[in-house]
């Protein structure tokens, strides 16, 4: 009997090796390697060769004389969805969407495909077309054209496609659908990417834009390898706290807009709502200051949120004290403690302190530092910061309070939300173009400047 050839592929770089090995060479990630079967190999395509290729195809062309190519939009119902889509699908083209299990895919899906113009053919390998109807239900909308296929099978998913002819493939998930070309298990980076491969190809030639829906992995990145992202046109990540209400769909490529788009959802009982004000949600209603409260103006893509942050800062029980984040990277907070320590003179060695970003929103925008330092000092002194005071600033290890971006947002935004004060670098060196109606702008040039001027 013929063996059967098998090799190892990395589950998270697409890597491959003949034997199996606990850590990946390429990506150091540790026990990713999965057996694949080693398909045989097909003709080599030469068209590269001179006599095999097509002369008109292959011709350079001046830049100058490349027809413009203006794409019609296909425009959702959800304005957030066409926002961080660039303004809308575009025709023929592929959109991955990744999210952990349960922040709420399938349902910003499905809300997609009620308020589609057109046919829609929403298939999934995930849940049968009974839950998806009850769903459906739930959230309320138009059903009158949308088809459900619960199949798991590519071949028989894209010949079922072709006959419908809808104008919208939703995939649900990448990671359930499985080609019979392929040996491995669906779900395994061959199959993902052939799938992928499969629906790209469908797309261009037929100009049904397909959105997919892709699992993440523990690290957080798109279950399957780096490669998936290379096939796919644009990739959107749905991320938030299940325990929170907020959901923020980012986009992280973008073949046909830019990257730095955010859309901010609310999860309700009726399905995700689109939120109007949300820094206005973020941030805490009562009036009295509180210790350890600080706001932050931050950046989310390109739309400024107000931020509350929030720094317990106790007497360590246990010999090692804690530090513990929500929100907020540890190894930062470790830095600006040592930065208190050293150019402060306060100590934190014998206390446990603790972060929380409020709303389950992870901000790693460094302008947010000087709110969360504010934080730690208001909390380790016992003395608030008032309500109406916010920042955006970040720290430096020396101490000083260093300038960010796109400041004239962040002041606009405080302004809008009622804060009475801004804090900013004294080293911003651009001038701010606009004069601030009300709200007063702080010049802050490094930490004991902002310990004599930011507290009541
Ligand atoms: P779902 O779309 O199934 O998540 P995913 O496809 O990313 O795994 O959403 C799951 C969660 O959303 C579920 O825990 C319940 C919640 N949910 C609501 O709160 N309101 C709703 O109207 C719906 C449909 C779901
Ligand atoms: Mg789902």
């Amino acid at each position: 009997m013929k063996k059967v050839k098998t090799q190892f592929v990395c589950s998270s770089c697409g890597a491959v090796s003949p034997k199996w090995i606990g850590k990946c060479t390429t990506c150091e990630a540790w026990n990713t390697y999965a057996e694949e079967k080693i398909l045989p190999k097909q003709e080599k395509h030469r068209s590269w060769l001179l006599q095999d290729a097509n002369p008109v195809m292959s011709e350079p062309i001046l830049m100058s004389n490349i027809a413009r190519l203006d794409v019609q939009r296909l425009v959702t119902y959800d304005r957030e969805f066409n926002r961080v889509t660039g303004g809308g699908l575009v025709p023929g083209s592929i959109t991955l969407i990744g999210g952990n299990p349960g922040i709420g895919k399938s349902t910003l899906l499905l809300q997609i495909a009620m308020g589609w113009k057109g046919k829609v053919l929403y298939i999934s390998g995930e849940e049968s077309a009974e839950q998806i109807k009850l769903r459906a239900d739930r959230l309320g909308g138009n059903q009158q054209e949308i088809f459900i296929m619960a199949e798991t099978n590519l071949e028989i998913i894209l010949q079922e496609t072709q006959k419908l002819g809808p104008s919208l493939v939703i995939v649900d998930s990448i990671q359930t659908v499985f080609s019979s070309m392929q040996d491995s298990i669906p779900g395994s980076i061959s199959q993902v990417r052939e799938c992928t491969t499969m629906w790209q190809r469908f797309a261009k030639e037929t100009n049904i834009p397909v959105i997919i829906i892709g699992h993440i992995n523990k690290e957080g990145a798109i279950a399957g390898p780096k490669v998936l992202e290379h096939i796919v046109d644009t990739v959107l990540q749905f991320e938030g706290d299940r325990h929170h209400v907020f959901r923020l769909l980012r986009t992280l490529k973008n073949r046909f807009g830019s990257t730095d788009e955010l859309g901010i959802y609310e999860m309700q009982q009726n399905g995700l709502n689109v939120v109007n004000n949300p820094s206005k949600l973020l941030l805490n209603p009562s009036e009295k200051p509180l210790s350890g409260n600080a706001v932050g103006a931050t950046l989310e893509g390109l739309r400024p949120l107000m931020i509350e942050i929030q720094a317990l800062v106790s007497t360590a029980v246990y010999g090692t004290p804690q530090r513990s984040t929500t929100g907020f990277d540890l190894r930062r907070l470790h830095m600006l403690l040592a930065v208190l320590e050293k150019r402060c003179g306060l100590f934190f060695g014998q206390s446990d302190v603790f972060l929380n970003i409020a709303g389950g929103i992870k901000v790693t925008d460094p302008a947010i530092d000087m709110a969360v330092l504010t934080a730690l000092i208001s909390s380790q002194e016992e003395i608030p910061v008032p309500a109406s005071s916010c920042f955006a600033g970040e720290v430096g290890l020396s101490g000083e309070i260093r300038s960010v971006n796109r400041l004239e947002q962040r002041i606009l935004e405080a302004e809008r939300l009622g804060f009475d004060e801004i804090f900013i670098s004294k080293y911003h060196r651009q001038k701010i173009d606009f004069k601030p109606q009300k709200i007063k702008i702080k010049h802050i040039g490094n930490i004991h400047e902002l310990y004599e001027k930011a507290f009541v």
